[in-house]
């Protein structure tokens, strides 16, 4: 790539209309000096092949796939990454010789954001509540960080079964409900989609020390209902706002070669939805 390089860059899924991410990754190519067009590319379940010989051909070199996309993208890929393979899913596809590459940088995108917030991992009890495609996306960084415990807990618990028996074999993870026996949580991450319709899952009052963390996958108007049962208990919780700007500045690094540094970028971001009605 030459100084004069203009990375053509896109997310695709469905819908993208209100996607955050060209935002974000013009952003980052501002401060890195970086020329860079990024799209939001509306792309329904099953198109994804076609869409992305489309994008090719126009000269696009990488792209972000988000829902209901993310599965799909690992069958379009020469090549997977390992936390990609591991999660079952790809958040990044990077052009390189003569096929895509798969990435999945959610997980390092949670880990990033948790260690911007000072919260450790490795001594730390974990639960997460939920068992779709964005635990098993974040399972994967987690379990590397080698928790004090992680379980799983869900309304329909045979997900959460399957996905402690996916990794049976390297992490020994708990499945609970709200009426299990447990010790308190450090860090409670909240992976339901419940947050879009100003709902909270079952959580258990149990669960909770004077120091656990609750942290949010959802952010914006959909952290609101988190945020303010947490408030009534007392603790602390953070938004995933944080999580979102992460994973896209582990993309960008995978786009370009340069990792733009993500802090100005969230506290533009964050006064940016504080201004919003
Ligand atoms: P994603 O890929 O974003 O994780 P998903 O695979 O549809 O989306 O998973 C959504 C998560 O929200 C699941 O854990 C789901 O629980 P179920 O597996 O029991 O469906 C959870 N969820 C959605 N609606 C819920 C509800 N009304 N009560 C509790 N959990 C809910």
């Amino acid at each position: 790539m030459t100084a004069h390089t203009c990375y053509q860059l896109a997310v695709f899924g469905q819908p993208v209309h209100n996607s955050l991410s060209p935002a974000i990754h013009h952003r980052f190519a501002r401060a890195m000096g970086l020329n860079v067009e990024y799209q939001a590319i509306e792309c329904p379940a099953g198109e994804l092949a076609g869409q992305l010989d489309t994008f090719r051909k126009r000269g696009g070199t990488g792209c972000n796939v988000t829902l209901p996309l993310k599965h799909e993208a690992l069958d379009c890929a020469v090549a997977v990454a390992a936390c990609a393979s591991a999660a079952g899913a790809a958040n990044t596809l990077v052009w390189e010789n003569t096929g895509w590459h798969a990435f999945n940088t959610d997980g390092a995108g949670l880990v990033a954001d948790l260690k911007r917030n000072h919260c450790a991992l490795s001594d730390h009890r974990i639960l997460i509540v939920g068992a779709g495609g964005a635990v098993a996306g974040i399972l994967p960084a987690l379990i590397e960080h080698q928790p004090a415990g992680l379980d799983l807990s869900n309304r329909n618990r045979d997900k959460a079964d399957r996905l402690r028996d996916h990794w049976r074999n390297r992490f020994d993870l708990g499945v609970i409900d709200a009426t299990t026996s447990v010790a308190a949580y450090d860090l409670i991450i909240q992976a339901t989609s419940l947050g879009h319709r100003g709902l909270v899952p079952k959580l258990s009052d149990h669960w909770l020390h004077e120091e656990t963390i609750l942290y949010d996958l959802n952010y914006g108007p959909a952290h609101q209902p988190l945020q303010h049962w947490a408030e009534q208990r007392g603790v602390a919780s953070i938004d995933g706002l944080g999580m979102l700007v992460e994973q896209a500045a582990s993309a960008f690094a995978r786009f370009t070669g340069c990792r733009p540094e993500s802090q100005p970028v969230l506290d533009w971001l964050q006064a940016r939805l504080n201004s919003r009605p």
